[in-house]
């Protein structure tokens, strides 16, 4: 069967700022943010990067692509169980070859910035849902990314740590 996930959309986002897009479950905000984030291709139309279109790109040319643009946040946050909140954040820092003690000053730096110096050793099943929410945009932030997506990051959580969650996005947009 044919679904027709995303239709008819023309966006452009600037630096520095926040777009939230809201609609009813289904209405394809997730492919929407997929296909910003070069993970799914749009069957008609273009994605343009920073001027570059690139739908025409090749798969192996993509990971680079995303690597150096987005940083994601899911809904079900995706940290590592076994490891410690700053850990979690750690790990982007080790794939880009950091070294140790460049890695831990940074991560710690991070976790400061998402309000969470103070819980950067607890495990993520001790920490709240906007906690790790917080800790997987430290972590999106740790490969430093000009562009974040963010998939509900706010379905989980009350309306009050919902709000400070926005508010952190809004600061870290205002900062960069
Ligand atoms: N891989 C797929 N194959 C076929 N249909 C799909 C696929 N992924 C999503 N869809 C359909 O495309 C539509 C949009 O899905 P999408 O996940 O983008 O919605 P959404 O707005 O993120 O919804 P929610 O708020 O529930 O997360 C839905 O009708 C869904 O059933
Ligand atoms: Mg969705």
């Amino acid at each position: 069967m044919r679904v027709v996930a995303v239709d008819s959309v023309s966006i452009s986002i600037r630096g520095g700022e926040v777009l939230l897009i809201m609609g009813p479950s289904g209405s394809g905000k997730t492919t929407l943010l997929s296909m910003m984030g070069c993970i799914l291709h749009p069957t008609k139309g273009k994605v343009i990067v920073d001027g570059r279109i690139v739908n025409d790109l090749s798969e192996d040319l993509l990971p680079d692509i995303r690597k150096r643009y987005f940083g994601f946040v899911f809904q079900a946050f995706n940290l590592f169980p076994s490891l410690k909140a700053v850990e979690n954040v750690a790990v982007v820092l080790r794939l880009k070859g950091w070294d140790k003690s460049k890695i831990r000053e940074e991560a710690l730096g991070l976790m400061e910035r998402v309000g969470l110096g103070k819980r950067s050793y607890f495990y993520p099943k001790d920490l709240s849902g906007g906690e790790k929410q917080r800790v997987a945009f430290a972590r999106a932030l740790a490969a430093n990314p000009p562009i974040i997506l963010a998939d509900e990051p706010t379905a989980n959580l009350d309306s009050r740590t919902g709000r400070e969650v926005l508010e952190l996005l809004k600061r870290l947009a205002e900062d960069s």
